[in-house]
């Protein structure tokens, strides 16, 4: 069973094929240049690569716009350069899961052509239409500020359709049988090329019935999910299906399934959020809380724990005090803000100290579920907040010192690179990194190989234990016998923490970072020195007993 939920402990690195490596030199990174560069993700340790939309594409909305499901964007190189980099990555034992974009397609899918031109054409019903401008057409824009409206008026069909995101991306009628059956065909498609699984993009919205005058029905079709998770598994049974879904703790079991029979893996939107209150303010109470409320899962479903990733950092889930406090903290530009609801700024610069920046990435690694890291993360890259929207945080990786930092030998590239500032490409890259044993690459390394010896935190049963300070999480995992407890300062400032295992053998806790050990008192409380933002990793009682008993 532990081999075949690997998800549960894996390691998944974010990536845009755009802006990875650029093989050809045309200024866009592409399918060879990601499988030259497979040696380093296996060197640094992930096991799973999640890649953004690589379908032929308008790319106005970074891909997720798509016009053919079945193929690969020239500019990426051609499904035969995708099959080599599958077949490179099943060798180094990394599994690939591809974004699935069904909830809209581009404007310019042929679909959706059909359908607009020709009102008898079979794709006439495959998009939502309506005679009328519906009454709520200018609610429920998921780019409020940028987006004007969820209904357009097209002059070929001479009617209104519906888009939850950009009117570039109408939305796919999932009430329309043969809509479903298309999406199978996509699903088996890459399922047969080899990827394992699909991060599924906008899953309350594939779910909802669009809000049209007639239709006041605002339950969402929690089956559809069911039904996808039975093709996927009929066609390959170990895949999985990671659902994008920033969805309140009470709705989450909809999603999962009460018996875990819907998706299996989901983003965990609600604790990131408070996460990243606790590092705007030191405050633990409201992340403990977070982790509580989303505690319950379902048999084989599973938590992603993510810091950031290829959108703005979404608060939409922190009360407005709360809030607040983050923009305060992390993005008190204008500039720094997004759709009123979040900021788009990458994680080093909202941080701006290497400790901090340990701490956060410690924290994600030790929290319940399967951690996500964004690429250029583990080097601690930056942003450029001229760029439009969430393009400040999608600028190239930063391989080299070299002219366009090592990605591409073509002047003009696909977003411009970082080159000025403190996370200027000629400051931060790989390749300083990798010479420096003290640089942040190499800690990730070093932390990721740690949380893969650390099955307890993806398998295991946790309780948050008592402190004493209003600053420290601390977190007991149990898993077949063998427990281990993390604790995380997230103060500038030094504190001394009393802990209490409360499990069998607990008065002496094995430090995994350092050579180290605490013994705890008469009493069975550890008294525990943390200094600013300082963490730690412990095995309860003796590691030789653990790997014993693991053997066995
Ligand atoms: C969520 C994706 O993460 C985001 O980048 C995209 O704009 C929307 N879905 C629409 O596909």
């Amino acid at each position: 069973m532990i081999e075949d939920l690997w998800y549960k402990n894996t390691v998944i690195y974010s990536l845009d094929l755009e802006t990875f490596m650029d093989s050809n030199g045309d200024g866009v990174g592409d399918f060879e240049g990601l499988t030259r560069r497979l040696d380093y993700l296996q060197s640094l340790g992930i096991s799973t690569i999640w890649l953004s939309p690589f379908q032929p594409t308008p790319n106005h909305d970074n891909g997720y716009d798509i016009s053919d499901y079945y193929g690969v964007d020239p500019r990426h190189g051609s499904s035969g350069d995708f099959v080599e980099f599958m077949q490179q990555a099943r060798k180094r034992g990394i599994e690939v899961v591809m974004d699935l974009v069904v909830n809209h397609s581009s404007d310019q899918h042929p679909w959706f052509q059909h359908s607009r031109k020709d009102k008898n054409s079979q794709y006439r019903d495959w998009y939502v239409w309506s005679k009328k401008r519906p009454a709520g057409w200018k609610t429920g824009m998921v780019f409020p500020g940028v987006q004007k409206s969820t209904w357009t008026y097209d002059k070929d069909a001479r009617e209104y359709y519906f888009h939850r995101f950009y009117p570039f991306q109408p939305d796919l009628n999932m009430h329309h049988p043969a809509v479903r059956t298309e999406i199978r065909r996509i699903m088996g498609y890459w399922l047969e090329l080899g990827v394992a699984g699909f991060r599924v993009d906008a899953v309350p919205f594939i779910i909802e019935t669009p809000p049209t005058r007639g239709n006041k029905n605002t339950k969402l079709n929690f089956e559809y999910l069911l039904e996808m998770r039975e093709f996927l598994q009929w066609r390959r049974g170990d895949s999985i299906l990671l659902g994008e879904a920033n969805v309140l703790p009470d709705e989450t079991l909809n999603y999962f399934g009460k018996d875990g029979e819907h998706i299996h893996m989901m983003f965990n939107f609600f604790v990131n959020q408070h996460l990243f209150y606790a590092l705007a303010t030191a405050e633990v109470a409201p992340l403990a809380a977070a982790l509580r409320a989303t505690k319950k899962l379902p048999p084989g479903a599973q938590w992603a724990q993510f810091l950031r990733n290829h959108d703005e950092l979404d608060l939409g889930r922190l009360d407005e005090k709360q809030r607040d406090k983050v923009f305060a903290r992390f993005g008190p530009e204008l500039e720094m803000q997004l759709y009123h609801r979040g900021i788009r700024r990458r994680l080093a610069p909202m941080l701006g100290n290497q400790r901090q920046l340990e701490l956060a990435y410690s924290v994600m690694f030790s929290l319940p579920g399967t951690p996500v890291i964004r690429y250029g993360d583990e080097i601690g890259m930056g942003d450029d907040l001229s760029l439009k929207e969430r393009e400040a945080v999608r600028t190239p990786m930063q391989w080299t010192a070299e002219p366009q930092s090592g990605f591409s030998t073509c002047a003009k590239t696909v977003h411009p690179l970082i080159t000025k500032g403190p996370y200027r490409y000629d400051q931060v890259n790989v390749e300083a990194q990798r010479r420096d044993p003290a640089s942040l690459l190499s800690w990730t390394a070093h932390m990721i190989r740690l949380r893969k010896e650390c099955p307890e935190i993806g398998w295991g049963d946790w309780k948050i234990l008592p402190t004493g300070s209003p600053s420290v999480l601390a977190i007991r995992y149990d898993w077949r016998g063998n427990s281990l407890i993390v604790a995380h300062n997230f103060d500038e400032k030094a504190h001394e923490i009393r802990l209490k295992p409360e499990v069998e053998g607990g008065d002496k806790l094995l430090n995994l970072l350092v050579e180290d050990e605490s013994r705890a008192d008469t009493g069975g409380t550890h008294r525990i020195a943390l200094e600013a933002y300082g963490y730690r990793w412990y095995r309860v009682g003796n590691l030789n007993h653990v790997l014993r008993q693991r053997k066995e």
